[in-house]
């Protein structure tokens, strides 16, 4: 999609961080915004920024874990500008827990907002934008942590590798249509997932928090992380380039390289096992 002028984008996940300048990008650049996010207040400024600044914009309170909430937001967005031409699934969290130590309640929290949020968006958006005809476009932020195993916690490492799973199987699914995807993995950016627990709903919370102090299980040579407006702009350069996958570190390709080796290691020859028959 090389020209965004006029046409409409809803941004999950839009009131900080990432999607809060992939919001501001993109009315930079002319789109609609829908501004989206379980924080209302924070979507609000977004958007009223956004008018202030001679553009066009909406905020809608949605959380993306809840399958009606975003059903209410297509609505909102269909009513308000028609045609949703860019839909980028953003909202996300991260929650810094060893898989061995999380609770049924925290996977299902991460995997909530994390999958299940993006699994939402398309249902409710893909129908349309295919059904118009009209050239349209997907962004799933998934992370490097959705090819390279997070140090943090395995519930967020299986979300974004669902989300990597997803996005590239969409991306063969769609060949022959108008419509593009593109998989956002970013590597360190400087925003508030650190900080994902303000958002945790209390019906999520875990009743027994006794778990042990969080230590990661490794550790990332990575670049100084960057500024949220260089990944938005990185962002938009991928839709606008039709690219499956946006990445933001280079550091991250020698990580890809020596994940790859590893699992490559582990083909056993066949010979053995056929001869045992
Ligand atoms: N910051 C990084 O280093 C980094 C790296 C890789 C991937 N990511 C991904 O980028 C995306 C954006 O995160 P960020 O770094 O900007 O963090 P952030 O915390 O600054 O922004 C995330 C936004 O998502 C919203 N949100 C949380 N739960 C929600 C829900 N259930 N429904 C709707 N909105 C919800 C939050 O209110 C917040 O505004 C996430 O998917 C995250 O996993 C971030």
């Amino acid at each position: 999609m090389e020209d965004l002028q006029g046409r409409t984008a809803v941004v999950t996940g839009a009131a900080s961080g990432i999607g809060a300048a992939l919001a501001r990008v993109l009315a930079a650049e002319g789109c609609r915004v829908v501004v989206s996010d379980v924080e209302l207040d924070g979507a609000a400024a977004v958007a009223d920024a956004i008018t202030a600044d001679g553009g066009s914009a909406l905020a809608v309170r949605t959380d993306v874990a809840d399958r009606g909430s975003v059903q209410e937001l297509a609505a909102a967005a269909r009513e308000r500008f028609g045609l949703v031409h860019l839909l980028c699934n953003n909202a996300g969290v991260s929650y810094h827990r060893r898989g061995i130590h999380a609770t049924y309640e925290d996977w299902r929290w991460v995997l909530g907002v994390n999958l299940d949020g993006v699994v939402h968006g398309i249902t409710e958006f893909l129908p349309d934008m295919l059904d118009s005809g009209q050239e349209c476009h997907i962004v799933n932020t998934a992370s490097m942590n959705g090819i390279v195993p997070s140090a943090q916690s395995a519930m967020y490492s299986a979300s974004k590798y669902g989300v990597v799973g997803l996005t590239e199987t969409l991306h063969n699914e769609l060949a022959g249509t108008r419509v593009g995807v593109t998989a956002l993995c970013p590597a360190g950016v400087r925003t508030r997932i650190t900080d994902s627990v303000r958002n945790r709903p209390a019906e999520a919370a875990t009743a027994d928090d006794t778990r042990p102090a969080h230590v990661p299980s490794g550790s990332f040579d990575l670049s100084p992380a960057l500024d949220p407006e260089v990944v938005a702009r990185m962002t938009v350069g991928g839709v606008r380039e039709g690219r499956l996958y946006v990445f933001t570190d280079p550091k991250v390709k020698d990580l890809i390289v020596a994940h790859r080796e590893r699992m490559l290691a582990d083909f056993a020859p066949l010979d053995a096992f056929l001869a045992a028959r």
